[in-house]
């Protein structure tokens, strides 16, 4: 088990397009427990493999972050890998979301209400479900990683480009 290393709006890997999983060893199993301990350990409920420099097709996210009397205890990592979504219904907007990636900023962001996700389990079975509420806005979320789209980049140019100024000034402070 490892605490793996979030990387931050702008590095690269964020934006960039990640590639299908081929064959799921036991080093894509390793990675998968890896990044489900790397989401409980910064409190998020889902992650994406570009967002720990890793561009293949893999999300994990807590099966229970729906749940209306969630617990820390009753937490569970699911794993999905070359997840897609084949059908979308209805729209909503999805309130103060936010990123693990994206540092001191959360928005609302229009989302679709309800998806079709279609993907393999880490036994490498091939699955299909769908999602709404809270769910359906993490599988947008995390699925729009895989493809280098943060959900900064779904908000109105000028909020995008008052976040990034902020964040680039935020950076240089750092240096
Ligand atoms: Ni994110």
């Amino acid at each position: 088990m490892a605490i793996l290393n979030i990387l931050k709006y702008p590095e690269k890997s964020l934006s960039q397009p990640s590639v299908n999983v081929d064959v799921i060893d036991d080093k894509i199993k390793q990675l998968i427990k890896d990044m489900g301990e790397t989401m409980f350990h910064d409190a998020g409920v889902g992650l994406a493999a570009p967002q720990i420099g890793i561009n293949k097709r893999i999300l994990v996210y807590d099966s229970h972050a729906m749940d209306p009397e969630y617990e820390e205890e009753t937490r569970e990592i699911t794993a999905l890998i070359n997840p897609e979504i084949i059908a979308t219904y209805g729209s909503f907007i999805s309130e103060d979301e936010g990123c693990l990636s994206v540092v001191g900023y959360r928005a609302n962001v229009k989302r679709f209400e309800r998806v079709t996700v279609k993907a393999l389990n880490i036994e490498g079975k091939k699955m299909e479900f769908d999602a709404d509420g809270v769910l359906a806005v993490i599988m947008q979320h995390e699925i729009d990683h895989l493809d280098g789209v943060l959900f900064i980049d779904r908000l109105s140019p000028l909020k995008r480009s008052m976040y990034k100024k902020k964040r680039l000034k935020e950076l240089k402070k750092e240096q």
